[in-house]
């Protein structure tokens, strides 16, 4: 056996290596199951003499040895060399992708903040579905039957039975027969009209629908409420004022006006010289209505306001044209 000769093998092979997968190769060729280097300890039992045995024993030991150090040495190298690789292709002076932001839209915007002016104000979250009874949307709300009310919403019949609710005012019969007084609930969501499309009108769009029934509930505690969510989102500066108006629903009934944002309620072209913008419908629930979910008139009352979300957020940030909400169009949504 030329142990002289395995060792220069053994050299140049693991020199000829130059990836990982031939290094395990090159390994097994001396370490592996039929190894030469476990070949040549196999037959290291057929040598007679003790001494010689012990003495070849340890040249095998020694080209073992070599092995595995050569091993160890050439993984090294190869790590190093695929580190360095990896940094050869990396230029750190390019200047980084534009990774493109996605926007909250500014309706959703503008109905999270309305919602979280409200729960500050100790005010639930309640929901209710798009698809809703004809009784829920009109009838429990007291709209008479066949009234010229019912035209105001032009209706999304699906069936005779269900709609597209035309408001959010449904959620308000849905929470009073889910629980009992003392309620202050926030109602969110999508609303849809057979309206034509313009620069103020759209088939979907959202409202902001808002509630209170207790004991002595009093119209000064709807204006309270409202005038504080005014200033919360238009400012603090600005006024608000009530005008009588009608609502199935509502006895008394108001609209809200803000001092107009542009102007600040001396009178421009977005407030057509009056000075105010109409924000929302308000108003104390209606006896029908708590009959209807069997609360005591006697004993309960309670306010309810509503909101076209679309509004609030084109008088706040000045936008002329609710279509633009729904076109997505990325420089538009970028500004919010
Ligand atoms: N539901 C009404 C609408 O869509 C808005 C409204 C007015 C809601 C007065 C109310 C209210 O709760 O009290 O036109």
């Amino acid at each position: 056996m030329d142990f002289e000769v395995i060792k220069q093998n053994i050299e140049k092979d693991f020199n000829d290596v130059n990836d990982f997968n031939y290094l395990n190769l090159i390994k097994s060729k001396y370490l592996g199951k039929n190894g030469i280097v476990t070949e040549l300890f196999r037959k290291l039992k057929d040598i007679q003499s003790e001494e010689e045995k012990r003495e070849v024993g340890k040249k095998i030991n020694s080209i073992k040895q070599m092995v595995e150090e050569k091993y160890e040495q050439k993984e090294q190298e190869l790590i190093l060399k695929k580190k360095s690789l990896e940094l050869k292709d990396i230029d750190l002076t390019l200047p980084g992708y534009n990774i493109i932001k996605g926007n909250i839209h500014p309706i959703t915007k503008t109905m999270e903040e309305i919602n979280s002016i409200f729960l500050r104000m100790g005010f639930s979250i309640e929901e209710g579905p798009e698809i809703e009874t004809e009784y829920n949307n009109f009838k429990a709300l007291n709209f008479p039957e066949d009234h010229p009310a019912m035209d105001m919403h032009d209706t999304f019949y699906i069936d005779d039975k269900y709609i597209l609710r035309t408001h959010t005012s449904p959620i308000q019969i849905r929470t009073m027969l889910k629980y009992k007084p003392p309620l202050k609930i926030i109602a969110p969501g999508r609303v849809f009209r057979r309206d034509a499309i313009d620069a103020s009108h759209s088939t979907v769009f959202h409202q902001v629908e808002g509630f209170m029934v207790d004991e002595n509930v009093r119209f000064s505690d709807l204006k309270g409420v409202l005038d504080l969510f005014t200033k919360e989102i238009f400012g603090k500066d600005l006024k608000t004022r009530f005008r009588p108006s009608f609502f199935p629903f509502t006895e008394p009934s108001a609209e809200v006006d803000v001092q107009c944002v542009n102007c600040k309620g001396k009178g421009c072209s977005v407030c057509k010289q009056t000075g105010w913008l109409e924000i929302l419908g308000a108003g104390m629930i209606h006896v029908n209505v708590f009959k209807a979910v069997n609360y005591d008139p006697e004993k309960y009352t309670g306010f309810a306001f509503g909101m076209g979300v679309e509004r609030i957020a084109m008088l706040k940030y000045g936008i002329d044209d609710m279509r633009l909400f729904y076109e997505n169009d990325i420089r538009f949504l970028k500004q919010f």
